[in-house]
């Protein structure tokens, strides 16, 4: 296909000197595989559109193909046997580690921040949208060639640190002082409610509901931030054990997801020993203003932005932000990244604009690498969730309840279906993580039960459904047609599967409803290429949803496996099996989700 797209690049190149050649992808199958839309070169010729895209198909001529004009776009058409060649062969006939969609290394570094949850708190379906997201973008950056670094800015560090010592030291007598006591780490599935993480949630919780008659609590909590900060032995100590649990329980939630980074010692407190220089690299820049009561402001009027960047408060603590620059400017030494995507919420916007501004201020080296790709908060129908109020979802609540309402339903239609269990939980997380995907990233969404973990429709299930019945389909074919469609060990974001040669035959793929599916597999990298450059998994979402559609309508106008087939028909058609098994399988694992071989 891409050999194609030059040629046709070319040819239209030459016969319209001067004009920009941009390609797209035709709206169905039958209209072509490219196209080119006349108006921008028909403009700037000085003729009708829909007159120059006549012109052009009457001079122009392919092998394999047809150039045909369709109102102002002139479309190329490929013949049904070409266009099975180059699809098949692109898929079929792919090196195991340089998979169909992806690309060759770019050179270029990527750091994808994403996660990111604070400390003693527990992880929400909220977390779910960093976490996946950021997933889905750094397995897609590193398949398109990018170098990509993985890290999550904990929030292990700051004021909320003074809440939890001072909470903790108050009421370690009443039975709190071992938040491990009576805890079996090894247990794989704990009870959320009794985990040492949920012990020292409840008593953040608890803290901040009695200060609200006691005010001087507050002062308690800030004296202990204060001797944290300090480096008070004490604090300390509470402080790296609240982190150790912190982390073993966020260890467990991420091995669930299928997710990694490169490092989980990159958090806020990692840049500790960094405050005192950034600031002083502030200073001597002449960033810093006096702000109210001696706190230390950096003015950002001249840039556009209205509030200016908080880096030090009044009583000298570091905040939020002067971490957040910390963490850049040692991100760039240690990395010397290109781009720098920032996975969090979009009620962070101003914080981002504010931070970016800063760093661009202090060193043109950051601009135009830094990017917060923010995402829409998940509210529940009766407004914001508040951890403090207790009005939350917890992911993993989440999670299992979908597996759960997917073994009732194994249950009931396929009772005797091997490794139950772990199809169950697979199909979930495909239902919950689809469903992210399929949403706006900006938009905020609105939780509700039936909707997250909904099976039927566009869903993730759906197209793990298709990839089942392919795979059954390949398991009757006999011989090693199934073994064709599977994979050998995750190579990071890439499946390899071994190359294939195609069958010299394809002629059984010249129906309709096997074009429509050769066209939306033709899609795919495009839909790939597509999630890195808007920074989002929709599209890859939406192409998988195409290619499971279509498959349906193949497996019901092609048959496959009928007993009237010629040979050369059913080794055509079952190659495109395997061509479209092995596409949803890919596309599903660039977003975080495994496809199992049955349902
Ligand atoms: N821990 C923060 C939160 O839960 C998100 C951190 C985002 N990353 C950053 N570099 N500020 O809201």
């Amino acid at each position: 296909m891409e050999t194609l797209r030059h040629t046709f690049e070319q040819q239209l190149a030459a016969a319209l000197p001067g004009v920009e050649i941009l390609l797209e992808r035709p709206k169905s199958g039958d209209l072509g595989d490219l196209a080119f839309p006349c108006f921008r070169a028909a403009k700037q010729l000085g003729k009708n559109p829909v007159q120059l895209s006549q012109e052009l198909a009457a001079s122009l001529s392919i092998e394999g193909g047809n150039f045909v004009a369709a109102g102002p776009y002139l479309n190329l058409k490929l013949a049904p046997e070409a266009r099975a060649k180059a699809v098949l062969s692109a898929i079929l006939g792919a090196a195991a580690d340089r998979p169909y969609g992806s690309r060759r290394s770019n050179g270029k570094k990527v750091i994808v921040e994403y996660s990111s949850p604070n400390i003693a708190k527990l992880f929400t379906i909220g977390h779910l949208r960093s976490t996946m997201i950021g997933h889905a973008l750094a397995q897609t950056h590193q398949f398109l060639g990018y170098e990509v670094t993985r890290l999550n800015h904990l929030g292990d560090w700051g004021t909320q640190f003074g809440t939890l010592l001072a909470a903790y030291t108050r009421w370690a007598q009443d039975g709190n002082a071992d938040l491990e006591q009576d805890f079996d780490w090894a247990e794989p599935a704990p009870d959320k409610r009794r985990t040492p993480l949920f012990r020292l949630f409840q008593l953040y919780v608890r803290f901040h509901a009695e200060e609200e008659n006691d005010p001087a609590m507050r002062d308690e909590a800030r004296n202990w931030f204060k001797r944290l900060e300090a480096g008070d032995a004490e604090a300390r100590r509470l402080w790296s054990w609240f982190r150790k649990i912190s982390l073993r329980e966020f260890q467990r939630i991420y091995d669930r997801l299928g997710v990694s980074f490169d490092t989980l010692e990159q958090g806020e407190a990692f840049y500790e020993d960094q405050l005192v220089p950034t600031m002083n690299r502030l200073e001597q820049a002449g960033l810093l203003v006096e702000g109210d009561k001696g706190a230390r402001i950096i003015d950002l009027e001249d840039v556009g932005i209205a509030t200016p960047c908080l880096v030090q408060k009044a009583d000298g603590t570091s905040i939020y932000a002067t971490r957040d620059l910390a963490a850049a400017l040692y991100r760039k030494e240690a990395y010397a990244f290109d781009r720098c995507l920032y996975v969090v919420g979009t009620d962070q916007v101003l914080h981002f604009q504010q931070i970016f501004a800063v760093l661009d201020k202090l060193d043109p080296w950051f601009k135009g690498r830094m990017l917060h790709t923010p995402f829409g908060m998940v509210k529940l129908p009766e407004g914001k969730m508040s951890t403090r109020k207790g009005n939350v979802i917890f992911l993993e609540d989440v999670l299992d309840e979908a597996r759960e309402r997917v073994a009732a339903i194994i249950n009931e239609k396929n009772p005797d279906l091997a490794g139950k269990a772990e199809v169950a939980e697979m199909l979930g997380m495909g239902a919950v993580v689809f469903f992210d995907a399929m949403n706006d990233r900006v938009k905020p969404i609105t939780f509700t039960w039936d909707r997250v973990i909904a099976l039927d429709g566009d869903t993730g299930p759906y197209v793990q459904y298709a990839h089942a019945r392919i795979m059954s389909v390949l398991r009757k074919a006999g011989g090693d047609w199934a073994a064709k469609a599977q994979a050998g060990a995750p190579l990071g974001p890439v499946l390899p599967f071994e190359m294939m040669a195609l069958p010299a035959d394809l002629s059984g793929l010249d129906a309709q409803e096997a074009q429509a599916l050769l066209f939306e597999l033709a899609g795919l990298p495009q839909a790939v290429a597509a999630v890195a450059d808007g920074c989002m998994a929709t599209p890859l979402a939406r192409q998988l949803v195409a290619l499971a559609r279509s498959f349906s309508g193949y497996y019901t106008n092609c048959p496959i496996l009928a007993p009237e087939n010629a040979p050369e028909v059913r080794d055509a058609r079952l190659a495109l099996c395997v061509a479209t098994a092995r596409a949803l399988r890919q596309g599903l694992f660039l977003m975080g989700i495994q496809a199992p071989e049955e349902m």
